[in-house]
């Protein structure tokens, strides 16, 4: 199968290229370097030990993307680029509307164009908003918080509307819980410009000592130790969902991607001293505003259809988001 990966140098673009091919795909990358280095496609070539199809570019570009079409003999596309800051997104709405819709219209036209009716999208468990019952199952009603979510929820309606119009597509839209982690060597990873505001990238930079110390935003909440829970899933799985899903494409579905257990800020903390030998000074802050207490996945529906179950533990992602900012430092 010859899979396009648009955002194939991003964060979790660069690992499913890796387990594609691992699993014995071809693959075809597209990106443009908006929120990703070009030194990272070096790695990612000698990580897989070959060369690797790479369009530099920008997805809302169609002559561009007809080129790549032209050329290439698209089986399935895996979409991934975008903008997913959530702050970013309330500062410049336009920015992040453009970008994510733009994009993915641009890909459906050309896909349809081309005959190629295989889509994989990146959707996120931001747009269940604030979920009143827990586990989440993907049935449940959703809705938006910021202009990042509202873009997610707005592709996925297209989607859906594209799909009711024309069942010849497949779709299959994934709505990852919260990715973290690398893969074991530590040559991918991930390392946000400026300050960090996702919890681990947070945590990985008061360990190297590069901040000072971890706000933990509130310990009030009606958790087990009042800090908020989230699903946190090891990036390696969330790639291998995606061949699976890749390799499974039938009709429109949603799936969910989680390991399906809750662990709390300081379930993090800990484990993350624990399994580097390392200290991770924390104090307690306000609520940051927007949380929600809980967020976990119901898997159910993922293991049953795709056979996908997340392998890896709470210790693998701390031990491993660790080697890779070990690496990146060594390397100066
Ligand atoms: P990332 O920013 O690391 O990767 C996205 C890649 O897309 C980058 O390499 C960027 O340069 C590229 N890109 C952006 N716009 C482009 C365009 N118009 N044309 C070509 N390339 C473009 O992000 P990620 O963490 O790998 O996330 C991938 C996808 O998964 C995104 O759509 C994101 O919204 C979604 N998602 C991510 C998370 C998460 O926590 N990382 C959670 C849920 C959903
Ligand atoms: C965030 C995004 C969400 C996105 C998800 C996965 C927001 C509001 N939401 O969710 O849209 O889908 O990432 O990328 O940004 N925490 C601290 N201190 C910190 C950072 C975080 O205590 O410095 C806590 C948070 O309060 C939360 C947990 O850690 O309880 C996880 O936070 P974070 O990593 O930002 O992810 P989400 O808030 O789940």
């Amino acid at each position: 199968m010859k899979v396009l990966v648009t955002g194939g140098i991003g964060y979790i673009g660069s690992h499913t290229v890796y387990e594609l091919i691992k699993a014995k795909h071809d693959v075809v990358i597209v990106d443009n370097f908006s929120n990703s280095k070009k030194e990272t496609l070096e790695k990612l070539k000698n990580l897989v030990g070959q060369d690797l199809s790479f369009y530099e570019g920008d997805v809302c570009d169609k002559a561009f993307l007809e080129k790549v079409f032209q050329e290439e003999k698209i089986d399935v596309v895996i979409h991934f680029a975008g903008f997913k800051a959530v702050g970013e997104s309330v500062e410049k709405p336009l920015l992040y509307y453009q970008n994510n819709l733009e994009s993915t219209l641009t890909l459906l036209e050309v896909m349809g164009k081309h005959n190629c009716k295989n889509l994989i999208f990146s959707s996120s468990a931001t747009v269940y908003g604030s979920p009143e019952h827990l586990p989440i199952k993907e049935d449940f009603p959703l809705s938006t918080t910021n202009p990042y979510g509202t873009t997610k929820l707005m592709i996925e309606k297209i989607l859906k509307d594209l799909y009711q119009s024309d069942s010849s597509w497949n779709i299959t839209i994934l709505r990852y819980f919260n990715p973290i982690g690398n893969e074991e060597s530590g040559t991918l990873g991930e390392d946000p410009k400026g300050i960090p505001n996702n919890l681990m990238p947070y945590i990985v930079r008061v360990a190297t000592g590069e901040l000072e110390i971890l706000s933990v935003f509130g310990d009030d909440y009606d958790t087990k130790d009042g800090t908020g829970v989230r699903d946190y899933i090891h990036v390696v799985d969330l790639a291998r969902g995606h061949v699976l899903a890749a390799e499974k494409l039938s009709g429109l579905s949603i799936y969910n991607l989680g390991t399906g257990h809750g662990y709390s800020v300081l379930d993090l903390v800990k484990t993350f001293e624990k399994v580097n030998n390392v200290k991770v000074p924390y104090k307690i802050t306000d609520r940051r505003p927007g949380d929600i207490a809980m967020c976990y996945a119901d898997v159910t529906k993922a293991k049953e259809e795709l056979s996908f179950e997340a392998e890896k533990t709470l210790e693998d992602m701390c031990r491993d988001s660790y080697t890779y900012i070990k690496n990146c430092k060594k390397q100066g």
